[in-house]
């Protein structure tokens, strides 16, 4: 049989190539396809870059992103997790970027999980008061949620995210090959996000029901569609409510009592995603006791395939701990509680609803 000969790599092309107009006047081009489409996706946008990545992306994907190293300079490797999401990583990424001799002609590409996205994108719009920057997501989570809509961030002792600012990437690349080295459970959390999208936006439902177990097993065929699908949906709402005065709040669907659940467990039991499985569970069931709707039960169906990990069942103290979270939520009005219910598949409504209620989701959610 011939062997293929060893020539220079042929980039593959993008499957999805698309521009985000928003409010503001940034605009974002969104590519799912391979890294190797960088330096070409990055021209015109400076003249020298600082080129961050997650510091275990390096260990896992050497020779790809070596392979950038001749448009963009060395690679600024940046051991990074949740619990040193803080400024003063911020702090330092600024001083690399520095030290790199990046001016105002000069802009930032972030390769990595959320965590490294959100703090390389804060040192963006904060070094010499902005510069561009490329936002490259290596984890399911961060490749349908958290590469797009310009939320940047780093967290404070009494709560995450509560630094940041907008600042729209101006190029979001996700390349679902990398996702082959992330563990399954990463995947399944990812995969939450991909669901609540497909309820939200029922044109994604019929791919997303036939390629969810595939996707969950790592196959760059079938992520990609879905990847695809969930930055179509989150553009068309982020587009429209650049700052979360409306329907981006739509996106928290599943996440009120997903929140909870992760504040009483200590952000330890469960990934963002399973708690976000759980949530959806908790939602779906207030939607069909609150709401006089329909395709409650194909929902539930789609949400209960998602894999949870851990056992669900909480302890008293826990139960105690999730429910003060839920009524303690800073959105409550007048001791009504804010939930994303869905009225049908691609309908969702802002709902206020009693502790009792809150009560009901959430002991749906972990039953
Ligand atoms: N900006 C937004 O709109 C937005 C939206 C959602 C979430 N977020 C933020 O994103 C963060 C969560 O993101 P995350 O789930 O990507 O977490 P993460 O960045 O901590 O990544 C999870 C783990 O996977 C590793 N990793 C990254 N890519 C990998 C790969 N390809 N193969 C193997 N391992 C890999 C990371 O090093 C890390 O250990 C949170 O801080 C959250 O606040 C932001
Ligand atoms: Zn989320």
């Amino acid at each position: 049989m011939p062997t293929p000969e060893a020539g220079p790599a042929v980039p593959r092309a993008a499957s999805a190539d698309f521009l985000v107009d928003f409010p503001s006047g940034a605009r974002t081009r969104v590519v799912v396809g391979p890294l190797s489409l960088l330096p070409e996706l990055s021209q015109g946008l400076g003249v020298r870059a600082g080129l961050l990545c997650d510091a275990r992306l390096v260990a896992l994907h050497g020779p790809a992103l070596r392979a950038l190293q001749p448009a963009f300079g060395d690679l600024l490797a940046r051991p990074v997790s949740e619990d040193r999401k803080q400024l003063v990583e911020v702090e330092a990424i600024c001083e690399v970027l520095s030290a790199r001799g990046l001016g105002r002609d000069g802009f930032v590409v972030a390769i990595g999980g959320g965590v490294l996205t959100d703090l390389a994108g804060l040192a963006a719009a904060l070094y010499l008061r902005g510069v561009p920057w490329i936002s490259v997501p290596s984890t399911l989570l961060a490749q349908v949620d958290a590469g797009l809509g310009g939320k940047t961030g780093a967290n404070l002792r009494a709560g995450k995210n509560l630094v940041g600012a907008f600042h729209q990437p101006r190029v979001v690349l996700c390349d679902p090959s990398l996702l082959a080295t992330l563990p399954g459970r990463e995947r399944w959390s990812g995969l939450a996000e991909v669901v609540k999208c497909a309820l939200l936006e029922p044109a994604m439902l019929d791919v997303c029901e036939a390629l969810l177990d595939r996707a969950a097993a790592g196959e760059p065929d079938a992520l990609a569609p879905l990847i695809e699908a969930s930055l179509r949906h989150k553009a068309r709402v982020v587009s429209a409510d650049e700052r979360e005065g409306g329907a981006r709040a739509y996106l928290n669907l599943g996440h009120t009592v997903g929140h909870a659940l992760e504040t009483a467990t200590g952000y330890e039991r469960f990934t963002h995603g399973e708690a976000v499985a759980l949530g959806l569970r908790g939602a779906l069931e207030l939607s069909r006791s609150l709401l006089s709707g329909s395709d409650h039960a194909r929902a539930l169906r789609l949400v209960q395939r998602l894999r949870v990990q851990p056992s669900t069942r909480l302890d008293p103290a826990e139960r105690e701990r999730a429910l003060q979270a839920l009524t303690r939520d800073k959105k409550a009005k007048d001791g009504r509680i804010r939930f994303v219910l869905l009225r049908a598949l691609g309908a969702p409504e802002l709902a206020y609803v009693s502790p009792a209620d809150c009560i009901r989701a959430l002991d749906a959610a972990v039953s």
